[in-house]
């Protein structure tokens, strides 16, 4: 990035801090804060705008962000984290991508970034995953395993069956996975899933693994979504869960993820296959497996000790690895 977007970012990330405590502030406090005029601080305040923040303007009074934001906090994070090894954990206002950043980081392998905001989050099989700022979470953790791909097969099964777990320590129920890591509510994307890996297939490699989990999104943030979605704070609402921050989400997520790392590399999928399969959302339901040009009609039977999915098709019981699951007419 140039100085001067740098700048910016920073002018802009300045005012995001002054306003996200839901109060007024004037356009003059504004622009002494940041030491640049009215006009420019009203120029930061429409690129806000266009990040999806809602913005309220009173003559005389200012500017203010209705109901405030609730901003990732790295102490607050650091400080509710349940684990016992070191973890370097970097809170980022605006990202390209938490993968992407954490794949250029050199040192600790242990490693943890949060975003605010990502220009260029990435899905699963090339998809956008849609950041909208200061809203959701978007994580990614750095982990290294001995044995490349083979050591890592069923983690990102794993990983699901670690975010069901945490929304269940916090009373949220009735979230359920879509193989291979999607999470789902009433069939609604909560949360998905990206690992990726670099160094040696077969030796030593560090994974990345990034989670973007839903918090609290307006419709108008989401508009570029292309799939059924779903925010926790929707469906806190409906289970009648009191409020939880996102520095709480963000520390619970991260104390899930590495109790899961943490025993992997000895212990693969396997302790997670039956929960797995008791959350599965389409267990015994007609689907769909596409995977590039090839579409395979079955009945999802569950799956296997290393996350392989089991579908019972007219050729009898097969395994697929790799694919998109989706449901399939009148069940
Ligand atoms: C999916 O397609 O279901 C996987 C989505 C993964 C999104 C997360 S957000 C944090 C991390 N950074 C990225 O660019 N992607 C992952």
């Amino acid at each position: 990035m140039s100085a001067s977007g740098k700048v910016e970012l920073g002018a802009l990330w300045s005012i995001v801090k002054t306003l996200a405590d839901g109060k007024y502030h004037s356009g003059e406090d504004l622009g002494v804060q940041l030491g640049v005029s009215r006009a420019a601080v009203w120029k930061y305040l429409q690129r806000l705008e266009g990040l999806g923040i809602v913005m309220s303007s009173i003559k005389g009074r200012g500017y203010a962000i209705p109901g405030g934001l609730d901003l990732l906090d790295q102490h607050k994070i650091e400080a509710l984290l349940e684990c016992s090894i070191p973890l370097t954990v970097d809170v980022l206002p605006i990202v390209d991508s938490t993968n992407s950043f954490l794949m250029k980081q050199e040192g600790p392998s242990k490693r943890a970034c949060f975003a605010e905001f990502q220009t260029a989050g990435r899905g699963r099989r090339g998809r956008n995953w849609i950041s909208p700022m200061a809203s959701n979470l978007y994580c990614s953790l750095g982990w290294s395993f001995e044995g490349g791909a083979a050591a890592v097969e069923g983690l990102s099964l794993a990983l699901g069956v670690g975010i069901i777990r945490m929304l269940k320590k916090r009373s949220i129920f009735g979230v359920e996975l879509k193989w291979p890591n999607d999470v789902l509510y009433q069939q609604k994307k909560l949360a998905g899933i990206l690992i990726e890996m670099t160094g040696d297939p077969a030796g030593y490699c560090q994974v990345i693994i990034g989670v973007g989990l839903n918090i609290s999104m307006h419709t108008g943030q989401a508009k570029n979504i292309d799939q059924p979605w779903v925010a926790l704070a929707s469906i806190m609402e409906e289970q009648g869960v009191p409020y939880i921050s996102r520095n709480e989400w963000a520390a619970g997520l991260l104390t899930e993820m590495i109790a899961i790392l943490s025993s992997y590399q000895d212990s693969g999928f396997a302790p997670y296959q039956d929960e797995w399969i008791s959350l599965a959302a389409h267990r015994g339901l007609n689907v769909e497996l596409l995977n590039g040009q090839t579409s395979i009609a079955g009945v999802m039977q569950g799956v296997t000790e290393t996350g392989a999915l089991q579908l019972l098709t007219d050729e009898g019981e097969r395994r697929f690895y790799g694919g998109e699951v989706s449901l399939r007419g009148p069940q």
